[in-house]
């Protein structure tokens, strides 16, 4: 809405000797209703002017002029100018400016501008568990948005398919493989196995030789080995995708770990020609004291393998020659977050061009945790993603069909509000806080979900389906859409882009979800105050105009949180 900012600040400078960039800086929307649409705040100038804040305010605004302006009224409260648009002129301004914008909110900032985003990432062989659950519906809300916004992102995911455990399952298998019926139910049973050899392991220090060698094996290339893992990975790859398909998650590499690990040979070269990597206790590390961390990086275990972190730092330069990004992202849960500070702490010392180190962040999110507490793979106390979606579909569908017996297409729709319900839920949450999974709240449709996100949207549908056609700018009076409920809606609306770069710049997906729900609430406000069909017929237009400008936010936004709209609910 810079048109008023500038026309507010223009009338501003002429009345003061300041720069009209300073001015226009320092207008803000005030948060509270009654405060007008804009304030100038005056403390910043006190010092310099040796008055108080409430006295320059009140010398502005005796000497503004607002004749033939935008601004129907100024007033001063505090150290504070608050100004009120005329009305009509913002309506009128928001929903034209929107309409010859085509799309909603849609901006080009990212222009040329490259982003990788690393995320989902689960480990083979293990259970693709809640939290991981969190990062693909964060990761692609992400993604989403950033694409909306103009970057040219890439989704990443960087599949953990390599490490130790490996020799181990490698070891359980050849054991008892026969005993196990892995194609059925492959990352149940590998868990099993799993379990079994670790338990073995605890109790005889031979076996955890074995597995040691197994893992060393396969690192060298061995047939049998490399087979096995092979095999590990492409079960529970099709697994994963059953996830995906219902999320509709997509990513645009599957590099993982062990595609890494062979690249990790550069990572050691380049941090002994920096003078960085030093021996300690028989590994290799390098010490982070100077720039404020006080846990050194291993970059080598004392058995030579490699880590979790040189990969990362492998997979930092690979990325950066592939992809050429301005900004790389890692979604993962808070418990890695020292593991990335000195992964981007040590990428310093790789001689990359500063663009590429620059441009790494971390996205930590809380836990989820059901209400028996939290999961561990080891002791086998998990729920399978798989099955949480399904049910949330099936109790979405009970909740339909007992609103709406002869709705058709209950399935179809069941899926959409079931799994929107879970996205949302993942999403609403600010990302840095722990979320206590519940049925009941997830799929409320009055409270602030996605269900009830998507039940506006279908009102809205509703309302435009009982007309022919939707009437044009053109035919719009925007008079008629000046009342309180109407200019509510409409402030909102403005407000669709400035979200979505906000959602990019906190790397934020809640604030969205948030703004959905704020927006569906003051439409309904405004659907339950104001008739629309069957009123006099220009305020008729503008109300069904303005239902479907709401209706298209709603689904546009929606839809890059991740979720799909019903039609009908
Ligand atoms: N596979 C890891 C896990 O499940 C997450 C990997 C995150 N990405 C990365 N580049 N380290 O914990």
């Amino acid at each position: 809405m810079e048109k008023f900012k500038e026309e507010i600040a223009k009338i501003i400078s002429n009345t003061i000797d300041l720069k009209l960039e300073f001015i226009e800086s320092l207008i803000e929307i005030p948060k509270e209703n009654g405060n007008g649409d804009y304030a100038f705040p005056c403390f910043r100038l006190a010092k310099e002017l040796r008055k108080a804040p409430q006295i320059i305010a009140q010398e502005i605004s005796e000497k503004i002029d607002i004749n033939g302006t935008n601004i129907d009224k100024i007033n001063v409260v505090g150290g504070y100018i608050n100004f009120y648009i005329n009305k009509k002129e913002y309506v009128k301004y928001v929903l034209a400016n929107y309409s010859s914008q085509g799309e909603y909110g849609r901006s080009n900032i990212g222009k040329g501008k490259k982003v990788v985003i690393d995320y989902s990432a689960p480990n083979i062989a293990k259970p693709f568990h809640i939290g991981h659950l969190r990062n693909t519906v964060l990761g692609g809300a992400l993604y989403n948005v950033y694409k909306y916004l103009g970057y040219d992102v890439k989704g990443l995911n960087y599949l953990g398919d390599y490490g130790t455990q490996f020799g181990k399952l490698i070891e359980g298998y050849k054991r008892w493989g026969e005993e196990y019926n892995i194609d059925e139910d492959p990352i149940n049973e590998l868990t099993k196995i799993y379990i079994r050899i670790n338990q073995l392991c605890k109790e005889d220090e031979a076996v955890l030789e074995d597995c040691r060698e197994n893992f060393k094996k396969l690192e060298e290339g061995d047939k049998y080995c490399v087979e096995l893992w092979e095999r590990f990975k492409e079960v529970s790859i099709k697994e994963f995708k059953k996830i995906y398909d219902l999320l509709g998650s997509k990513f645009d590499s599957w590099d993982g770990e062990a595609f890494i690990a062979k690249k990790t040979d550069e990572v050691k070269e380049l941090l002994e020609k920096s003078g960085k990597l030093v021996k300690s206790q028989g590994a290799q590390i390098v010490e982070l004291e100077d720039v404020g961390i006080k846990t050194p990086c291993i970059i080598e275990k004392t058995n030579g393998s490699t880590t979790y972190a040189i990969r990362d730092l492998a997979a930092i330069i690979y990325r950066a020659k592939t992809f050429d990004y301005d900004k790389a992202i890692y979604v993962t849960t808070y418990e890695q977050t020292l593991h990335f500070k000195q992964v981007f702490a040590v990428a310093k010392y790789l001689g990359l061009d500063e663009k590429y180190t620059k441009g790494l962040e971390h996205v930590s999110y809380g836990m989820v945790l059901l209400p028996t507490g939290k999961m561990s793979t080891r002791e086998g106390n998990t729920v399978k993603i798989e099955d949480l979606l399904k049910e949330a579909v099936q109790r979405a569908k009970e909740i339909i069909s007992q609103k709406n017996e002869n709705l058709e297409e209950q399935e179809e729709i069941a899926k959409k509000v079931g799994l929107g319900a879970i996205i949302f839920s993942n999403l609403s949450t600010t990302r840095a806080k722990d979320i206590v999974f519940d049925w009941n709240t997830v799929l409320n449709f009055q409270g602030e979900t996605g269900p009830y996100v998507q039940y506006t949207y279908v009102r809205t549908k509703s309302v435009l389906n009982k007309v022919e056609t939707i009437p044009e700018i053109a035919e719009i009076d925007f008079e008629k859409l000046t009342d309180q409920y109407s200019i509510d809606v409409i402030k909102l609306i403005a407000r669709f882009n400035e979200i979505l770069e906000m959602v990019i710049q906190k790397e934020e997906p809640a604030v969205l979800a948030h703004y959905l729900v704020d927006l569906a609430k003051a439409f309904s406000a405004f659907y339950n105050e104001n008739k629309i069909i069957g009123t006099q017929e220009e305020v008729q237009n503008s109300r069904l105009y303005l239902t479907r400008a709401v209706s298209e936010v709603l689904k546009t936004g929606a839809e890059l949180l991740g979720m799909q709209m019903p039609e009908k609910m």
